[in-house]
């Protein structure tokens, strides 16, 4: 179906780059780069100084930056860390797949990490704790950071969603051990197929997601260190998302500015809640612009009728999918949000006259009901 207001618009995004996109890549195969070349570490250089951390290690996702994080810590069988359950999944099984058991806790109205039910989730077993800067926004990372400190706790961050979002000035995936990042198409640093880079200020963590990433090989001396991966982020993905660096900061601009519209325009409405959360702290970068209504499903058929794509993030809490064997938790946020929750279009290639059509149709929802 042709959405007259799609959630993202991927041909609309190239067709603005073109140029310099198609510039990029050709160089890339015009040289012969294909793995590990200049412009990876270009990109490399780039991001870190973007997050303001000393290392910047490009890999094939977010996943792997999460994964590979939990290993370069040390973190495995015995050990436990404290996440959200209001997350993508994959939060969840790169704990799994370390070995360690993942503890989830509850998330508070900014859909963020409930900082009160972390210090009761902490046993003698806590390793570490995986906060998810979910939907653009970070967790409240003074507590967070006050909690580790106290208890001695590694924080890997999942800034997956969150790339150039702040809080206090300082950038996400700068605070803990290490800031792990998607650049899966649809985010807000998405480049053309999966990606993920791990940031961190640990030259032991660098070196060793460096050997991990290329099948724990020093590809100076030929010596495998470790059973590695093949997850390297090639060369064109690289030299792409390179690119859209330099776009970042306008992109960012353009979603909190669509923020401001939705909100504008939908803020008087009762039974809405809006992601306008209070705290100066915070610098937000809306990756998802996410309303909240106990007549989600309703409204959410509604714009599909008007041609308006929303989509949502997540149905059904992760312990209800079986195959995951979580267990049966009772996180009564993270319940109502599976219901309630409804993420409006949102991209930089999202015009105003998209926003203006999205909010009458809510508009008009609402003055049915
Ligand atoms: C919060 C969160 N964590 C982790 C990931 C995993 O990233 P990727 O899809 O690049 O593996 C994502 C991506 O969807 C995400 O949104």
């Amino acid at each position: 179906m042709a959405y007259r207001v799609p959630f993202v618009d991927p041909q609309k995004h190239y067709s603005n780059l073109k140029d310099e996109i198609d510039a990029a890549i050709t160089d890339c195969l015009s040289k012969g780069d294909l793995i590990l070349r200049s412009q990876l570490e270009d990109f490399e250089t780039n991001f870190a100084s973007l997050v303001g951390t000393k290392y910047a290690v490009g890999l094939n996702s977010g996943y792997h930056a999460l994964a590979l994080s939990l290993l370069a810590a040390g973190i495995g069988a015995g050990d436990e860390v404290i996440t959200v359950a209001h997350t993508f999944v994959a939060s969840i099984s790169a704990i799994v797949h370390c070995g360690a058991t993942p503890v989830l806790i509850d998330v508070g109205k900014d859909y963020n990490m409930d900082m009160e039910k972390l210090e009761s989730a902490i046993t003698p077993n806590t390793k570490a704790v995986l906060p998810v800067h979910l939907n653009g926004r970070l967790c409240d990372m003074d507590r967070l950071m006050d909690i580790a400190k106290e208890h001695n706790l590694i924080i890997i961050e999942d800034a997956a969603q969150s790339v150039g979002g702040k809080y206090n000035g300082k950038v996400a995936g700068s605070f803990g051990l290490a800031g792990c990042f998607s650049h899966y198409p649809f985010k807000i640093l998405g480049g053309f197929g999966d990606g993920g880079t791990l940031t961190t200020n640990d030259p032991d963590i660098a070196r060793k997601t460096i050997l991990l990433r290329y099948n724990g090989e020093d590809r100076e001396t030929g010596e495998y260190h470790y059973h590695g991966y093949t997850c390297l982020l090639d060369n064109i993905q690289a030299a792409v998302l390179d690119v859209k660096l330099k776009h970042l900061p306008e992109w960012i601009k353009r979603r909190r500015a669509i923020a401001g519209l939705y909100r504008q325009g939908l803020s008087d409405i009762e039974d809405l809640f809006l992601p306008h959360f209070e705290g100066e702290k915070y610098f937000d970068v809306y990756q998802n612009y996410v309303i909240r209504t106990k007549k989600r499903d309703e409204l959410y058929n509604y714009l599909e009728e008007q041609g308006v794509e929303t989509l949502i993030h997540w149905k059904r809490p992760v312990w209800e999918h079986k195959g995951l064997k979580l267990g049966h938790l009772n996180l009564p946020e993270t319940e109502s949000i599976c219901k309630e929750v409804i993420s409006l279009p949102m991209s930089a290639e999202t015009s105003d006259k998209h926003v203006e059509y999205t909010v009458k149709c809510i508009r008009n929802f609402f003055k049915q009901k």
